[in-house]
This record gives C-alpha cells, structure tokens and sequence, in this order.
C-alpha cells in the first residue's frame, strides 16, 4: 500500500510552494465554529456520528476521509441544508444550530458543492455578479448598475481575487473544470465571507489547475477560516494549518499536516479507503 509520504512525493509537480501567510500565520483566539456532539442521522444510519470539533477565527483546516466517511454531511449539517439531529454548532459563539442556510449566509458563512451549481449560459462576470446581489443588502433593480456602483466595484474585486479577470466575458459553458471550480470559489467570496467550507474543490482538476487552486487557497486573507473537504492530499495538507480525519462518521485524529501524513492509523484507514 503506497504511504502517504511516497504519494506527497509522486504529486509534488502539482503544487506550489505552501505560501509564508499559510504556515507563519498565528491562530487567532477566538472561535470561528464549534460542533458539540454533532449528528446526523439518515434512518438507522448515523452518516455523523457524535462530532464535536472547533476551527478558530483564521484558521485554514482540511478535512480527510474515505468516501462515505460522512464529510460532506458534517458540511450539510453546518450550513443546514441537512441540519444536526442532535447536538449543538456555534458560529462566532452563536448557536446557529437550528436556524436556516439563508441566515447563516447573511452571518457570514459560505460554501462551494461537490457538483457544479453556476449559471452556465452567462458569463463569468454575471454569474460573479449575481453572487454579489445574492449576498448583498442593497435593493434589487431592473437596471445593471453603472461602474461606480458598490455591486460592480464588488464583481470587479471578486472577478481580480479569483484570478479571472482574462475570462470575465467568456460563457461558463466555454470554460475549462478548473476554471469553473475557479469561479465558484470566487462566486462563494461574495459579501466578505468569515468562514468558508470548501467541498473538494480540486477533484478533477489537470495539474496546473490544481497549482492555480493551491495559488486560490494561500491567497486568501489571513482573517477568514475555511474548511477544505479534498482528497488530494498534496493540496489538502500543504494549505491548511490542521487537519480532522473522520472515518465511519466520526472524527478519528485532529493534527498539523506533519502529525496526521506520519500517523500509520490515518494512512491505513485513508490510504486503505477508495478515493
Ligand atoms: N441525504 C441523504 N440521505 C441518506 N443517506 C445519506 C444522505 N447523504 C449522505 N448519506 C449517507 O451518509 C454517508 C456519508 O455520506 P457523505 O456524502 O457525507 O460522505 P463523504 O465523506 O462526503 O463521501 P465522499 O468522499 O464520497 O464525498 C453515506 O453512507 C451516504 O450514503
Ligand atoms: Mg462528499
């Protein structure tokens, strides 16, 4: 069975170095997200099981698992598009747990999806823009607002941050995966978000879409935490600050990158799972 270091070394012409703000950058004290005693239940089946985990303010964490492990529905549960059946999920020290997605968007928390969810027969500047609408308080109109306008200064900003200025008016249909994947992070950095969760943005990239991901994900400003859902771990373990591993539902090992690629019950149980 490969180890995960002998993977790290057969993938390391598909990343970039890890950036100075990701590895030097201090942990804030406060707490962007705590899980108390999370579940969720589907029937008999407790997809997560009893996860209490907390990310704090700034924080930059990955999320590993075999599929199945229950990953993305710790995300459903957090942003409650499935909420917990039990327990209790804190967001900047306010219990969010059973209030509904929209809310928590307003309060400054976002996602991106496993699938695709973008516009595809509008531009890429469009769809940015109607991520900027959708978050904003402003009042809707008929009219495209003119140059100076908050929303199309906002776009202009999102359009430069997710390194998607040259594409601003091709058709989404026209663009690459990457450059897809590409656009939804940008479109989920809409409205200053304070913690983003990040459902394995890089599958199915080539590797130089995976180099401009990596590029994406170190830019971002030290002030706002992610939670990078990937099973590259080339990516996952080179941008974030610590990682959580669940198996089975349940969180198994919480580390730095170096803690978690050295520990053999991690690498039997991750590298053992289909991925
Ligand atoms: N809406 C649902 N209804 C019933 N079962 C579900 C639902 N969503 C997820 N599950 C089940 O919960 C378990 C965990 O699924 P989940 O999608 O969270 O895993 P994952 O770790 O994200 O896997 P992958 O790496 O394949 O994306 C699986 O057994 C799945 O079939
Ligand atoms: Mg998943």
């Amino acid at each position: 069975m490969a180890s995960i270091t002998a993977l790290r070394s057969a993938m390391t012409t598909a990343v970039m170095p890890r950036s100075p703000e990701a590895s030097d950058m201090p942990l804030m004290s406060s707490e962007a997200l705590v899980l108390e005693n999370v579940t969720r239940a589907f029937g008999a089946l407790r997809a997560v099981d009893d996860v209490s985990l907390s990310v704090l303010a700034g924080e930059k964490r990955a999320i590993l698992g075999a599929n199945g492990a229950g990953k993305t529905t710790l995300f459903n549960a957090i942003t409650g598009d499935f909420p917990p059946t039990s327990g209790r999920i804190l967001f900047f020290g306010e219990d969010i747990t059973s209030m509904d997605p929209f809310e928590r968007i307003r309060k400054g928390m976002r996602r991106t999806y496993q699938s695709s969810l973008l516009f595809r027969d509008l531009s890429v500047r469009d769809n940015l823009f109607l991520a900027v609408r959708g978050v904003s308080n402003a009042r809707f109109s008929l009219r495209r607002p003119g140059r100076s306008h908050p929303t199309t200064v906002a776009t202009q900003e999102l359009l430069e941050r997710g390194r998607l200025t040259h594409l601003a008016d091709e058709m989404v249909s026209n663009l690459a995966h990457g450059q897809q994947r590409q656009l939804e992070i940008a479109m989920a950095l809409a409205g200053a978000p304070r913690l983003i969760l990040f459902d394995e943005p890089a599958a199915g990239l080539s590797p130089a879409e995976r180099r401009e991901l990596v590029l994406l994900l170190t830019s971002l400003p030290s002030h706002m935490s992610f939670v990078l859902i990937e099973h590259d771990l080339e990516i996952a373990l080179r941008v974030v600050e610590r990682v959580t591993v669940m198996h089975n539902g349940s969180v198994i090992k919480t580390g730095t990158p170096s803690d978690i690629e050295n520990d053999q019950q991690v690498q039997a149980i991750y590298m053992g799972g289909k991925h």
